[in-house]
């Protein structure tokens, strides 16, 4: 295996952050790959990518698309690949079914999932048959319907033991490491001390042993990005200035001009 490996990440636990981000396409995942140890092809997709509401109605070969998108356009980063609403809560077996389809088709070196305490059979199922498991607790948007859409967790202290709980419950079932999403600073800290597994935070403060967001928040694309959000790009703003400028050449008949004509 020439890339970053599970077991590396692994190791990662309560040494120097791990820098992850999201990629669904060649071209940006190749430049992250330069930068991240571990590039998530996340459901978020849905919503970025496809214009949809929420990431419930990802299908698994929509995953499938981006996540062999993501391999080709690079070498070194661990690739993990999400397992979208309805492909793997039913069973353990029906969880291997769609990870080892993911697995086989893209390339990718790892799976996500959501939930904690009520996936710790399905996550001893996979790894113990090959496919390394990234767990997903806190805020987990393919649960939004149950939970009345996206609450930031852990606001109440007595909820604390229950968060812990999934954590500690994913790394027993053998998960590499753990991204916890949209949950206060004390709780993220807490499950960050007690887990023996890297926590990877996305709006879950600095205290977690890595760093995810979603790669086109973070460049400027999203018009109304989250709070966690720290925006280090001006894309949407580059980009409407490109258009704007190629617009304007066209119709002024200056582009193409003399270097892009074939004699
Ligand atoms: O789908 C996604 O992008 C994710 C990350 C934000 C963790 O799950
Ligand atoms: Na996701």
């Amino acid at each position: 295996i020439r890339r970053i490996t599970v077991p590396q990440i692994r190791a990662r636990k309560g040494g120097e952050p791990i820098v992850a981000l999201t990629s669904y396409h060649a071209h940006t995942a190749a430049i992250v790959d330069r930068h991240a140890e571990i590039i998530l092809v996340g459901d978020s997709l849905g919503m970025v990518m496809h214009g949809m509401e929420s990431t419930v109605g990802v299908p698994l070969d929509l995953m499938v698309m981006h996540g062999k998108a993501v391999v080709r356009g690079t070498k070194r980063a661990l690739v993990v690949v999400d397992l979208p609403f309805g492909s793997y809560e039913e069973s353990p077996s029906a969880a291997f079914r769609s990870a080892a389809h993911v697995m086989k088709e893209t390339g990718c070196g790892a799976v996500k999932i959501e939930g904690g305490r009520r996936m710790g059979e399905t996550i001893r199922f996979l790894t113990e048959r090959g496919i390394p498991v990234m767990a997903h607790i806190g805020l987990t948007p393919q649960s939004s319907h149950v939970m009345g859409g996206f609450r930031t967790q852990g606001r109440d202290e007595e909820t604390w033991p229950l968060h812990e709980e999934d954590a500690r419950v994913v790394a027993e079932a053998g998960a590499f490491a753990v991204v916890l999403e949209g949950m206060v600073e004390p709780l993220a800290a807490r499950i960050t001390a007690s887990c023996p597994i890297p926590t990877i935070g996305i709006g879950a403060s600095p205290a977690c042993d890595g760093q995810i967001l979603v790669l086109e928040d973070m460049l400027g694309l999203n018009p109304r990005p989250p709070k966690f959000v720290k925006v280090y790009g001006a894309l949407a703003e580059q980009i409407e200035d490109a258009v704007r400028r190629y617009a304007d050449e066209v119709r002024a008949r200056a582009f193409p001009g003399e270097g892009q004509v074939y004699r």
